[in-house]
């Protein structure tokens, strides 16, 4: 009998976390958490009205005034703030070069975490971010950290803004991923650092059918504990 476990996965940006995690979720049945969505869904909110990002008590009560809500949809995960869907502008470049500034700040970051830990409280759970293993979730019973190249995660990245329709210069990719991994690394509340007990994935030369299939050969193994 299999049963629900929480999985943690952590790893710098575009790791390519999301696009794994949700996988991995539909195919257990499991609920998908992008707790990066949520940071990205205050700073969104935060720029539209003007709120200065680097005061800690502006965002913190602008959080406590806004519904952020993850909605599983067959094209991937919708994010309402406040009832609009916001799935798309939350990737924009603008809120991308300002998130890893809203994420530094101490009171936000408890507010989310709780956030988080509650929609957590079901019975299975994949959650990705910077610091769920160490921070939101640290009793999960499957932790990953995931990595891969910066070259690799700017390349990816490039592909995937193309399909889009978005044509940034790889280079100006890779000097903006290197900047925010250096942000969250080096920020002073729950950094993103790997939890002691995660297992580490390099995916940089790995296709996204195998880190999946890995990632759920080890689930299974948890889930028949
Ligand atoms: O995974 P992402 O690129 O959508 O995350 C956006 C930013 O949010 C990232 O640069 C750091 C922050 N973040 C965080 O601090 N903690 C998390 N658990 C998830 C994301």
């Amino acid at each position: 009998m299999s049963k629900g476990i929480k999985i943690a996965i952590d790893g710098p940006a575009a790791a390519g976390k999301s696009t794994i995690a949700k996988r991995i979720a539909e195919k257990l049945d499991f609920t998908y958490i992008d707790t990066g969505a949520m940071y990205r869904a205050l700073t969104h909110k935060a720029l539209i009205n003007d709120i200065n990002i680097t005061s800690d008590h502006e965002l913190t009560s602008l959080l406590q005034q806004t519904d952020i809500r993850l909605q599983p949809s067959l094209n991937g995960q919708i994010v309402f703030i406040d009832g609009k869907d916001c799935t798309d502008v939350i990737r924009s470049q603008q809120v991308t070069s300002n998130v890893s500034e809203v994420s530094a700040h101490e009171n936000v970051r408890h507010l989310m975490v709780d956030k988080q830990r509650k929609l957590a409280d079901t019975t299975g759970v994949v959650m990705d971010g910077r610091d769920i293993g160490t921070a939101v979730l640290p009793d999960a019973e499957l932790k990953v950290f995931m990595t891969a190249s910066v070259e690799e995660r700017a390349l990816r990245r490039h592909q995937e803004d193309q399909k889009r329709g978005i044509h940034t210069p790889i280079e100006q990719l890779k000097a903006q991923i290197a900047e925010r991994d250096r942000a969250d690394s080096e920020r002073k509340v729950s950094p993103l650092k790997k939890a002691e007990d995660a297992i580490i994935i390099d995916t940089t030369s790995m296709t996204i059918e195998e880190v999946i299939d890995e990632i759920i050969g080890l689930a299974e193994m948890r889930m028949k504990r």
